[in-house]
Parts: structure tokens; C-alpha cells; sequence
């Protein structure tokens, strides 16, 4: 059975896409075998991924979710070994209206995940930039959700949000819907705002941080226009070296340690890894205790991002 993350934000531009097929490039390098499902009708990831648009229009995620096609016909393979993809492009805007009227709506993505499910050692599902259908049934297919947070003044707005729909959709639709992670995205070292970012936002989610933070760094933004993995594109960059540290990291929380090639293990988190009550009550609770910043309120952060 494969692990199924939602990689979730409806702020844009945050990196969703970014660490979906990082992520995903550097989990197929250590031997995993993954599906991406593209959830945006922007289809960044499958551009991405040097999915062409014309070359997608009668396989795609769209046709998947309305019933013309299975999952399986519509995942193709990458030029990354053991990385497939189910892509997308602007049809699946029609599906946020089309699924409205459609029996089991939320659930469409989560019935055709299932039918691959044992193919597969993870499925990554990149969300659009919103809290529409398409999300909902991105969360009520997944085991957990990583939530990608850039390191910036507002990076916390709309979190509150977001961790209130995963809690509804915990408590109606997907009980088993767990956090898996933050991945702070887009780290300035020379500035002193995005350490002031990651030590507020690790100090609110404790080990729900991943430790892996993802600089900023150029060759990341210039591989999508390529086609390409940043491992692609530019192996050695340090962009490339964090996707692969964060990979490693998540592969640890999940399957145990490599040399344990193993099925996933029943508890995936250890106790030392077990959410801080903050991050099982922010479901529980519906985001509630985010709301609330624990420390003063000098910090630029906590003062102006509305958590
Ligand atoms: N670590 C990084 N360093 C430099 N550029 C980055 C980094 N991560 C992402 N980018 C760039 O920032 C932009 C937004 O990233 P990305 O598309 O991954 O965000 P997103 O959350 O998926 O956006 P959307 O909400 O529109 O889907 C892109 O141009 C991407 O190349
Ligand atoms: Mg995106």
C-alpha cells in the first residue's frame, strides 16, 4: 500500500510544486516507487516533469476523476526511473463544477488512488491553490498532508485556514487524515526575517517541522522550463542536496531506515517524532490553537501574519 501525501497550500505560489517533484525525484532515486497526481489545473507539475500539453489531452487526471478512465491508463512514466505521473491541464477547472452534481464527490480521487495503491510505494498529490472540490478530494484520498511554508513575513497567513478544512475533513470525511509535515520552502540565509520565520514556526509545530529546509536557490526555479527534476537539472546544486535531505527525512518517518527495506511500519511515527499537542490539536481543534501565538508579541511574525 502506498503512502498517500497531499501537498497542500491554498496560498500560492509557496513551492507545492516545487517539493512535489523534488520530493518525488529524490524518493524515486533512493529506490521508492512513486506517483505523482497533478491536482492543478495549471498542470506545473507535469510541465514540470516535461509533460507536454498536447501530448496529455486524452490521458490526464481530469478524465480520471469524471469516470472515462482509469487511474492506471492515465499514469505515464517519466524520464526519471520508477517516478510516474497522472497529469493535468485546464480541462480539470470543468471538474470543480462537473463533480458538484456527481455521486461520491469527495471521494472520486480516493477510489482511483486505491485501484493503484500496491504499484506504488508513495503517491504525491499536488494541490491547486485553494480550498475547492479538487483539494478536498486531493485530502480525502491522502493518509496525511505536508503543508509547504515560505519563509516570509506572511507565511503563516491562510495556515489557520487550511488546518481548519483538514480538520473538518478529518472529522467528516477522512478520519484517518493526519499532518505528516511542515516544509519550510524558499530560506534566505542572509536574511534575517526567514530566520526569524523558521525558529516562530518550529517553535509553534515543534517535530512537525521537517528538519530539511529548502533554500532559496535559483537552479530550483530554473528547472521546471526544462522539464526537468532539479536531480536532472543540476544534481549538485543545493537544491538538489536539500530535496534529497528531506526525502531521506520523510523516508525515515515512513518505511523506517533504509537499510530496513521493509513494509511501511504500522506506527510510522516514533515516539520522539510523535505530533506536539499542538500539532494533534490544530486537527482536533480545527486550527484553533494557531490562532493563538504561544509567545509575545514582538515578533514581526506573530504580530502581523494573522496565523
Ligand atoms: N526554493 C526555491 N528557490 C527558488 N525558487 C523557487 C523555490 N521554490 C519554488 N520556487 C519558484 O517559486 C515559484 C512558485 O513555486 P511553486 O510553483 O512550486 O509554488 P506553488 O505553491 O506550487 O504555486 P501555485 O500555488 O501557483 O501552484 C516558481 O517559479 C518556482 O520555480
Ligand atoms: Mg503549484
Amino acid at each position: 500500500m502506498a503512502r498517500t501525501i497531499c501537498i497542500a497550500n491554498q496560498k500560492g505560489g509557496v513551492g507545492k510544486t516545487t517539493t512535489s517533484v523534488n520530493l518525488a525525484s529524490s524518493l524515486a532515486e533512493l529506490g521508492r516507487r512513486v506517483l505523482i497526481v497533478d491536482m492543478d489545473p495549471q498542470g506545473n507539475a507535469s510541465s514540470g516533469l516535461g509533460v507536454k500539453r498536447y501530448d496529455n489531452q486524452e490521458n490526464n487526471i481530469y478524465q480520471v476523476l469524471i469516470g472515462e478512465k482509469s487511474l492506471k491508463d492515465v499514469a505515464q512514466s517519466t524520464n526519471t526511473q520508477s517516478l510516474c505521473i497522472a497529469s493535468a491541464n485546464p480541462d480539470l477547472v470543468g471538474a470543480e463544477i462537473e463533480l458538484v452534481d456527481m455521486p461520491h464527490r469527495e471521494y472520486r480521487l480516493r477510489q482511483a488512488i486505491e485501484s493503484v495503491s500496491n504499484e506504488f510505494d508513495y503517491v504525491l498529490i499536488d494541490c491547486p491553490p485553494s480550498l475547492g472540490l479538487l483539494t478536498v478530494n486531493s485530502l480525502c484520498a491522502a493518509d496525511s498532508f505536508m503543508v509547504p511554508l515560505q519563509c516570509e513575513y506572511y507565511a503563516l497567513e491562510g495556515l489557520s485556514q487550511l488546518l481548519n478544512t483538514c480538520g473538518l475533513i478529518k472529522k467528516s470525511l477522512n478520519p484517518a487524515l493526519r499532518i505528516e509535515g511542515i516544509v519550510l520552502t524558499m530560506f534566505d540565509t542572509r536574511n534575517n526575517l526567514s530566520h526569524q520565520v523558521v525558529a516562530e514556526i518550529q517553535s509553534h509545530f515543534g517535530d512537525k517541522v521537517f528538519k530539511s529546509i529548502i533554500p532559496r536557490n535559483v537552479r530550483l526555479s530554473e528547472a521546471p522550463s526544462h522539464g526537468q527534476s532539479i536531480l536532472d537539472y543540476d544534481s549538485k546544486s543545493i537544491g538538489a542536496r536539500k530535496y534529497r535531505e528531506l526525502a531521506e527525512e520523510l523516508d525515515q518517518r515512513v518505511y523506517g531506515s533504509a537499510q530496513e527495506e521493509s513494509a511501511p511500519a504500522e506506527n510510522p511515527i516514533t515516539p520522539q517524532e510523535a505530533p506536539k499537542a499542538e500539532g494533534e490539536m490544530t486537527l482536533k481543534e480545527e486550527g484553533s490553537s494557531l490562532t493563538q501565538p504561544q509567545s509575545s508579541q514582538e515578533s514581526p511574525v506573530e504580530g502581523e501574519a494573522h496565523v
